[in-house]
């Protein structure tokens, strides 16, 4: 089961909002409702709105009515920014966006209906290269993984955050597969509650062993000494290998370093922004307060009390023991061995 594929005419997603207590399926037909969805986090995971974004291009270009080549050109580019507007950090947004222009601009389409045709199968072979890839960033990072190791994890990486598979909790589940009967505690990931509601949903169907834990109990489990490895996705790697990722991964790394304990990052290099020096260009999303107070509905406190909701922090890179991608692991200095991986050569 695929999180985001083209079905009947339409983009059809899991409702991510439902889990794990309902698996709900919404399809989106127009590119407002596909910039809606990844702003309200029906789809989330940054390869997985990389994917959802060149379908969404895929239904502008049914969208834009223009005849005319050069005018649905520009009905293209202006429908691809309100994509890249729905979320800033995860750059598989704007990379989802720019590869289906890519297609468009390239020239090879004489008429605007084959455009149309040739931008669906392009955005088909994004979601196809997703899971293909996915499954060789799992099988590299699981070499990582010791029998029996115990994995901290934060958030959700796994097949609801990508097309299918999953980065980090991708290289839990080839583990898994190999037969090294990981454990896994999973950071519950406030205050959207990825970690508890996706991650654990997603161990359960696989027969993973978890545990999921308050936020602030990784800390707990590191001095304890139960914790052997640290496994997290990433929004947007900077060419230094700075790294954005879900809220609370910094402390992860800073207390990794602090306990000896190492702290690898999982991303495709459709995740690593070149043109980023370092992570203090990386945009961080600031979400509604709400989220805070109110998870999914349910007050924790009056209304009107205060709070503030940023949904990204920056781990710098000295803090990062290594980054696998599905060209193999990268390794300080991140600079030369993030530019080869982009560049397609083995790592
Ligand atoms: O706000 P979210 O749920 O979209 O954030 C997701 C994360 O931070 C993931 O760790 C990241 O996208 C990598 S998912 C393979």
């Amino acid at each position: 089961m695929r999180s985001v594929e083209w079905d009947a005419g339409a983009l059809k997603m899991i409702d991510q909002r439902a889990l794990p207590w309902r698996l709900e399926f919404v399809h989106l037909e127009t590119v407002a409702q596909v910039a809606e969805g990844i702003r309200n986090m029906t789809v989330r995971g940054a390869p997985a709105i990389g994917a959802t974004a060149a379908f969404g291009m895929a239904i502008a270009a049914r969208e834009c009515a223009e005849d005319d080549m050069a005018a649905l050109l520009v009905c293209l580019e202006q429908q691809g920014e309100l994509l890249k507007a729905a979320r800033p950090t995860a750059v598989n947004l704007a990379w989802g966006v720019e590869r289906l222009l890519d297609v468009a601009h390239s020239g090879e389409c004489k008429t605007v209906d084959e455009l149309r045709e040739t931008m669906l199968l392009a955005a088909q072979q994004i979601a196809d290269d997703d899971v293909a890839i996915n499954r060789r960033m799992g099988g590299r990072g699981a070499a990582l993984v010791n029998k029996g190791a115990t994995i901290l994890h934060h958030c959700n990486t796994g097949a609801l955050a990508t097309v299918d598979y999953g980065t980090a909790l991708g290289v839990i589940r080839a583990a898994h597969e190999d037969g090294k009967q990981p454990h896994v505690l999973l950071d519950e990931t406030r205050p959207r509650l990825q970690g508890s509601r996706l991650s654990a949903w997603e161990l359960e169907a696989l027969g993973v062993s978890y545990a999921i834990i308050p936020d602030t109990a990784a800390g707990y489990y590191m001095r304890e000494g139960e914790v052997d490895i640290i496994l997290v996705g990433a929004d947007r790697v900077a060419a230094n290998g700075d790294i954005a990722n879900k809220i609370g991964t910094y402390q992860l790394a800073v207390l990794a370093a602090a306990h000896d304990i190492p702290f690898y990052c999982v991303a495709p290099t459709s995740t690593i922004d070149l043109a980023l020096p370092d992570g203090d260009a990386i945009p961080i999303e600031q979400r509604d307060p709400v989220e805070v107070t109110t998870p999914y509905g349910a007050a924790i406190v009056p209304a009107h009390f205060k709070a503030r909701n940023p949904a990204f922090d920056i781990t710098p890179h000295r803090y990062v023991t290594g980054i696998v991608t599905e060209q193999g692991i990268a390794r300080p200095p991140y600079t030369d061995s993030l530019a080869r991986a982009v560049a397609g050569y083995e790592l």
